[in-house]
């Protein structure tokens, strides 16, 4: 399974969909424009209260109480999280009976933290009340293995235990340099929480040790892993709610498959090779 789940479980009840693309408040934060630019709308996880913890806990507790039954031994699950609610999600997704394997860290520069005190911003100029995120951390977790089986049994018998090296041959690596979802993409794709298919990709491939199998995002939103699935080759099902954001990915996913790997980054080189031009 791969997947990015709704984090305040709020932000993404029908009414605060809603509320989001009407322009209200809510769960969701407008931020201001930035360099001329409007930022997308972002959840304000910050706005938690405990007993909305305790409903979040319950959630992946219950996610991955449904889930296993579906996943062969020693299957892998990879879920996007952030910064400030992993310790809790993580440990519920273990209370749920999976095994925490690891933490992949994406590179990536977030809008979370780095800001004065709010309403203190004169009197604390030198303070920020939390560090400028600089990462997102992934979740990856394995159904159980049988006792005593091993990585080597494991392949053989389910194709499952361990994850794909990179096509170069060199092993996933839990540190992945990555960027902020591209104009081009979010154009296809105009959905608040969508990941890039340059990160996408990777993790997607890397979940199928042998290749072999059917991945799972039960929360598809605009499609991007269905899509970065059908890049490298392997069957993937998506499952989405909100039936806006269905009919969304149903349009979306040709035209992310339809991006070529590498092609963002040489649009960042060509960005930037026109800002040193100017
Ligand atoms: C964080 S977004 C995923 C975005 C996705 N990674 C992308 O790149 O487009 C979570 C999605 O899960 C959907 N969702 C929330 N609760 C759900 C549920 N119970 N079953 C299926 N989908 C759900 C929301 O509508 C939302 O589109």
């Amino acid at each position: 399974m791969v997947f990015d789940p709704p984090y305040g479980v709020k932000e993404y009840e029908l009414e605060q969909i809603e509320k989001m693309l009407s322009g209200g408040t809510g769960i969701w934060r407008i931020p201001p424009s930035f360099d001329g630019s409007v930022r997308s709308p972002l959840p304000r996880f910050t706005a938690l209260d405990e007993g909305e913890r305790q409903t979040l806990r319950r959630f992946f507790k219950d996610l991955a109480i449904a889930a296993l039954p579906a996943l062969k031994p020693g299957a892998h699950v990879f879920m996007a999280s952030n910064a400030f609610l992993s310790q809790l999600v993580f440990g519920a997704m273990v209370d749920g009976g999976f095994e925490f394997r690891t933490e992949i860290i994406r590179l990536v520069q977030t809008l979370r933290g780095g800001d004065r005190p709010k309403l203190g911003e004169k009197d604390f100029p030198d303070v920020c009340s939390l560090p400028r995120g600089g990462y997102e951390p992934w979740g990856v977790f394995r159904k159980p293995l049988p006792p005593k089986m091993t990585v080597r049994e494991c392949l053989k018998i389910y194709g499952t235990g361990g994850l794909r090296r990179r096509a170069d041959g060199n092993p996933f690596s839990d540190v992945i340099p990555s960027e902020r979802t591209s104009k081009r993409e979010k154009d296809i794709a105009p959905h608040p929480s969508l990941k890039p298919q340059s990160l996408l990709r990777q993790v997607v491939r890397a979940v199928l040790p042998l290749g072999i199998g059917v991945i799972a995002d039960p929360f598809m939103g605009s499609g991007s892993t269905v899509a970065a699935a059908e890049v490298v080759g392997y069957q993937c099902i998506g499952i989405e709610r909100h039936a806006n954001y269905y009919s969304l990915a149903k349009k979306a996913v040709p035209k992310l498959i339809a991006i070529r790997s590498g092609e963002r980054s040489s649009e960042i080189v060509e960005e930037q090779q026109i800002k040193l031009a100017i």
